[in-house]
């Protein structure tokens, strides 16, 4: 592996697979480390500050090796992270933000907008933010799925628990109001057949393909050996651990054309 060429990808777990997923798909050539911080998630019940020294620590670790750019590929750490923050870094820092503005862009004018995501991220002031700069017509309503992420972390992508729990979760919502549910988490791109499930005919987005193309932008396409390396909280990946990645991505693969 090539230090200059390579790009750092990192989240509390398997989500940001959905991220290194996409960039493999488009940027063939380019070499990355993928860093999942199993032993700290989930980030989206924590709190700012504890998020960020989490981050702290795994920036530390992407310049020990020299990157190019990180991308945090997870949307929860992202609404934590400032300029300061980005700027002690000697890479380019490229974020994730639930697709509000696409999906208003692209489908908003036909029903509401639903964006789903972490506790941090939905109570957030940077989600606030980007509805009120977008959303001039009270077209956009969020929901925090937490389990999501542990159902995601268990290989749990599809069972009847799981259909149980967003049904649950979106009790109070009136379904066929809405155009489009934004994946405003990286850990909810596993489970997009069950939406399909439970809204019939919505539009599914989520933030990979920009920010990959922001990457893109950033870096310019780079010219490694196309590897992957993985590392958990900073360590060798155990067998089991391979397996679950291996796994994860599988399902990436499976669900990739579901939008
Ligand atoms: N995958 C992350 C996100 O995009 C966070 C999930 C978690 O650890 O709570 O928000």
């Amino acid at each position: 592996m090539n230090a200059d060429k390579t790009i750092g990808i990192f989240d509390s777990g398997m989500g940001g697979l959905s991220v290194l997923h996409r960039a493999m798909k488009d940027m063939p050539t380019a070499d990355f480390i993928y860093y999942a911080d199993e032993e700290h998630v989930p980030y989206g019940e924590k709190t700012k500050e504890t998020v960020r020294g989490y981050m702290k620590d795994i920036f530390r670790f992407f310049e020990e090796r020299n990157v190019s750019a990180v991308i945090v590929a997870c949307n929860t750490a992202t609404s934590t992270l400032s300029a300061d923050f980005r700027a002690s870094f000697p890479f380019h820092v490229i974020g994730m933000e639930p697709a509000v503005k696409l999906a208003l862009d692209t489908y908003g004018k036909e029903k509401k907008v639903l964006v789903a995501a972490t506790p941090i991220t939905v109570k957030g002031e940077k989600l606030k933010k980007l509805i009120d700069k977008y959303d001039t017509g009270g077209n956009v309503d969020s929901v925090a799925l937490p389990e999501l992420v542990r159902f995601a972390e268990k290989g749990n992508f599809g069972s009847e628990e799981v259909y149980n729990y967003i049904e649950k979760a979106l009790e109070g919502y009136d379904k066929k109001k809405y155009s489009s549910l934004v994946l405003g988490c990286t850990h909810f791109n596993y489970f997009k057949p069950l939406y399909k499930r439970i809204f019939g005919d919505i539009h599914l987005l989520d933030g990979n393909k920009g920010t990959v193309s922001r990457c893109i932008s950033l870096t310019g396409q780079l010219h490694g050996e196309g590897k992957v390396e993985y590392f958990i909280s900073g360590k060798t990946p155990s067998q089991a651990n391979m397996e679950k990645i291996q796994k994860s991505l599988k399902r990436l693969e499976e669900v990739y054309d579901i939008n």
